[in-house]
């Protein structure tokens, strides 16, 4: 008689940039013990963060650019040839579904702009408001008190704090029971940006990159200093070159601090996922954290690297 083998099953894990990631896992978590894919696990993280109004970073409840214009970005990984990612979305509030779409039912990786908000109204996606009142009101506070000059957000807080203040984006990487890795990676860009920015989180091999035979990567912090180095495309390649998730994470941070010197609101924190589910963290600064979610753990860690003391 023939035996029938069943395939072994990996071990689900999602791990996620910051502590607000947790809320996304709590939501996510079932459709990985459920035997569901990571790919949707990954979406539905970060759409539970693109609602969610206290987080001031990503989705609506995100800081406008400097005019008080609201522009979002996402992107969604399963590799190299299957990608898509969305950039100044300005009508939908969940640049990760979109980007999804793009990749699922298009032969391109990135749209932008108002047509990728054409896009979604021509995929069914329906336009929902961007900027939360919270949000408005708090453009509308920088607005008074510095006048419309554009010029930076005043002093005031501690440098480590200013350097975090701007840049909480949600990255997020799971393994599902099939042991399929996916990642994806949203956020409203900097605060107060120059109208048109766009920064390292909806770029593949910048803000996210997966290479299903090694891992996947994504980064957190000032997308300008991530866009210059390739860091999580650059992660995922250390890793392929044997190094620890943590120390590949630590080795895209040198490359950063190598480059040359950080203004006081300038920081990154990168975040590794290994295809056997090992995974790691490591930041320039203090105050990052990684969420984690497996049988076992449900935690907002510290990472095991920080490059500067303070
Ligand atoms: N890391 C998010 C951004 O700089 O846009």
């Amino acid at each position: 008689m023939r035996s029938v083998y069943a395939a072994p099953m990996a071990s689900p894990i999602i791990v996620s940039t910051w502590s607000f990631g947790r809320r996304g896992h709590a939501a996510a978590w079932p459709t990985l013990l459920d035997g569901g894919h990571a790919i949707d696990a990954v979406e539905k993280v970060c759409r539970v963060v693109e609602d969610d109004v206290e987080v001031d970073s990503v989705g609506w409840g995100g800081r406008p650019d400097r005019e008080g214009r609201m522009t979002l970005d996402g992107c969604i990984m399963l590799s190299p040839r299957a990608c898509g990612s969305v950039a100044a979305i300005e009508r939908h509030r969940h640049p990760v579904s979109i980007a999804r779409r793009v990749m699922d039912s298009t032969e391109h990786i990135m749209l932008v702009g108002p047509l990728a908000d054409d896009f979604a109204d021509a995929h069914g996606i329906e336009p929902e408001p961007v900027l939360a009142p919270v949000a408005l009101e708090a453009w509308k506070s920088r607005h008074e008190a510095q006048g419309a000059s554009g010029a930076p957000p005043a002093g005031g807080l501690h440098p480590d704090e200013a350097r975090w203040r701007n840049h909480d984006t949600i990255g997020t990487l799971a393994i599902d029971t099939h042991g399929t890795i996916a990642g994806a990676c949203s956020t409203s860009g900097m605060a107060w940006k120059v109208p048109g920015r766009v920064g390292d989180s909806p770029i593949i091999g910048h803000g996210l990159y997966v290479r299903p035979s090694v891992g996947g990567a994504t980064g957190t912090g000032t997308g300008e200093l991530v866009m210059g180095e390739c860091s999580s495309f650059y992660v995922v390649e250390r890793m392929a070159a044997g190094d620890e998730p943590a120390e590949a994470c630590a080795a895209a941070l040198r490359r950063i601090m190598d480059a040359g010197a950080l203004t006081c609101e300038q920081t990154v924190a990168m975040l590794a996922l290994r295809a056997d589910g090992a995974w790691g963290a490591a930041t320039i600064q203090k105050g990052y954290r990684t969420s984690v979610r497996t049988a076992d753990q449900d935690d907002a860690l510290e990472p095991g690297i920080m490059l500067l003391d303070a």
